[in-house]
């Protein structure tokens, strides 16, 4: 098969490396990817949400299989012009992607479906939402509806917070369109778990479940990041556990968005609150995490590429997929000033002798080279990654991995998964 996978991250070189692995790979393409993928593939320079572009390229190359990691490229219709163009593609429709892309239509559909989530309420006028906050006191979620980056959801501690939110938004438009309508939730408590699952049409197979840790500082502290390491699986929500929240959180979403006509086809993302009243559905994905993918890809046991051909193409229910039952994790390296303004250019040295630890892996995401030496040019620029038989073996070779990284400005949390 001639694949191409699209994006430049961590999660995308976790995704080349399992990729390259397949004896049915005949030739993989990486649009733009990065120096690290560079020996997995050929690295072709398309920006992954110039879909156009991309098609373009497939066409030409006559690709079998587009495989997207982000979600920009698939909210843009990658899918859909791939479809029409013959090729599979390994992502939902831009009508399904809106499971990511909108956050009333996410509440709409699992309303509909029956899945246990927040009360909320949309709201497109400040003065309405402002009454509405105002009645219901804090703690108290506002969203802007559409994508912003990973910052429009804002978890109110006050009042006050919850007002300043929806003038924000809604008033000074701080997202923009995405922020034309917002969602007022109730604020759940508990821990947060990612599940994971490769889905087509009604059928669901599970791939694993995770833990992120989305602030910058140790202990949960600073400003949301994409995410700075993930654990898999997260404490207390076994095997078992995650095939019963799939049952509940994907697949009457999966029946609900073909009864709308546009089923789902994809890896789905649950992010999922263990309430003391049971799980209850906070947002989909509607691609892999960055850093849970890494965590979560290590320990793939088998051919990720017929899996992926076969979800796109609507036979997932013949795909068999194993994982290992060993504990993994994934720290991510960010640079000096991340979320913020990133320091570039330092140059970054010891990847191999990170992954001459014993089960651990180094990815890359915002690298590039220079005069041939490989320097950060961007927020996240590394993710280490080890599997071990137990949680706190896992921890102690990745940490041993990140500490044979040498990079002056690399900074990281010491805490993942304790
Ligand atoms: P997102 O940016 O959509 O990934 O959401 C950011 C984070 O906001 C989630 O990971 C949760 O930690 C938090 N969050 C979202 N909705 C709720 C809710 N209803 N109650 C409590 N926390 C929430
Ligand atoms: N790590 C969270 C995300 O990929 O959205």
């Amino acid at each position: 098969m001639r694949v191409l996978l699209v994006g430049s991250g961590g999660r995308e070189h976790a995704l080349a490396a399992c990729l390259s692995r397949s004896p049915e790979l005949e030739a993989l393409f990486i649009a733009p990817g990065n120096p690290g993928m560079a020996p997995l593939g050929t690295l072709v320079p398309i920006a992954a949400d110039d879909v156009a572009a991309l098609v373009a390229f497939a066409k030409e190359q006559r690709i079998d299989l587009v495989v997207p990691g982000p979600e920009a490229p698939l909210v843009a219709g990658l899918t859909d012009l791939c479809i029409e163009a013959g090729i599979a593609c390994a992502g939902p429709s831009q009508a399904a992607s809106a499971l990511e892309g909108s956050k009333s239509f996410t509440k709409d559909v699992a309303d509909a479906a029956g899945i246990p989530t927040a009360r909320w309420e949309r709201f497109e006028e400040a003065e309405p939402a402002l009454a509405f906050v105002r009645r219901r006191g804090a703690p108290i979620v506002i969203k802007a509806d559409g994508l912003a980056a990973g910052k429009g959801v804002i978890v109110a501690q006050t009042l006050e917070e919850a007002e300043a939110a929806i003038i924000d938004i809604l008033t000074d438009r701080s997202f923009g369109e995405a922020g034309a309508s917002i969602v007022i939730e109730e604020c759940l408590v508990g821990q947060e778990v990612s599940l994971f699952a490769f889905c087509s049409d009604s059928e669901a197979v599970l791939i694993g479940a995770a833990r992120d840790h989305k602030r910058i500082g140790e202990g949960d502290t600073g400003p949301n990041t994409g995410g700075m390491g993930a654990i898999s699986p997260p404490p207390h929500f076994d095997r078992e556990a995650q095939e019963q929240a799939l049952d509940i959180m994907v697949r009457p979403m999966l029946a609900e968005m073909v009864r709308r006509g546009t089923p789902f086809r994809g890896i789905i993302f649950a992010g999922l609150m263990l309430t003391d009243a049971g799980p209850k559905l906070i947002e989909y994905n509607v691609r892999f995490g960055d850093p849970e993918a890494q965590a979560l890809l290590i320990r793939l046991d088998s051919d990720l590429l017929p899996v992926l051909k076969a979800l796109a193409e609507g036979r997932l229910d013949n795909a068999s997929i194993r994982f290992t039952d060993e504990a993994s994790i994934s720290i991510v390296l960010a640079a000096r000033g991340y979320p913020g303004t990133p320091v570039k250019g330092g140059a970054i040295r010891g990847i191999e002798r990170a992954e001459a630890v014993p089960g651990v892996s180094v990815f890359q995401a915002g690298t590039a080279l220079r005069d041939g030496v490989l320097v950060a040019s961007g927020g996240r620029v590394l993710t280490v990654c080890a599997k071990a038989e137990t949680a706190v073996q896992a921890r102690a070779r990745a940490y041993e991995g990140v500490a044979a990284i040498e990079w002056e400005d690399g900074i990281f949390r010491r805490d993942i998964g304790l």
